[in-house]
């Protein structure tokens, strides 16, 4: 059984998505599955943002094929690790935690970089492109540390 990890923000469609591309080219396909949600459902099936597919494919990688998906509290018994992209994304996820031992699986994802700091990654949707190119980055550099431990700890 792979471990699994999802990554969450509101859409679906500009932060979880890059996140979820993003790890996953940094882990080995047989043994870590990552996926990503959105606490909002407006985008159920639908693809990432143009400009978070953009981004990504200028690093080499591909989300095109990625697929909407809403948050639900089914996702607490499916993912061992659930990395939110802010605070707002954290209370949504943690009102629907069937318990509080569930609750120790929800994390913001810049803990990585910045410990305790309770720093968001900012939602680009309304902003310019560079506001993608700045979530890549900060999500490039938080998952290469979040690899190194994830590969350390179960592969
Ligand atoms: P995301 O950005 O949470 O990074 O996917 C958003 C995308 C769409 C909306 C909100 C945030 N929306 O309200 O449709």
């Amino acid at each position: 059984m792979p471990i699994k990890i999802v990554m969450v923000c509101l859409g679906n469609i500009c932060r979880s998505p890059l996140a979820e591309g993003i790890l996953a080219s940094k882990l080995p396909k047989d043994k870590f599955l990552v996926d990503s949600a959105g606490t909002g459902s407006w985008h159920i099936g639908k693809q990432p943002d143009h400009r978070s597919i953009a981004t990504a494919k200028k690093h080499g990688i591909d989300i095109s094929n990625q697929k909407g998906k809403h948050f639900t509290s089914d996702f607490f018994d499916e993912f061992d690790y659930i990395y939110v992209m802010d605070g707002s994304n954290y209370d949504n996820v943690i009102a629907l935690a069937p318990s509080d031992q569930q609750k120790e699986k929800v994390k913001l994802i810049l803990e990585e970089l910045f410990p305790g700091d309770n720093v968001d990654v900012p939602d680009p949707y309304y902003g310019l492109q560079n506001g993608f190119d700045m979530v890549y980055d900060m999500l490039d550099e938080a998952t290469d540390l979040l690899a190194k431990k994830l590969i350390a700890k179960h592969a």
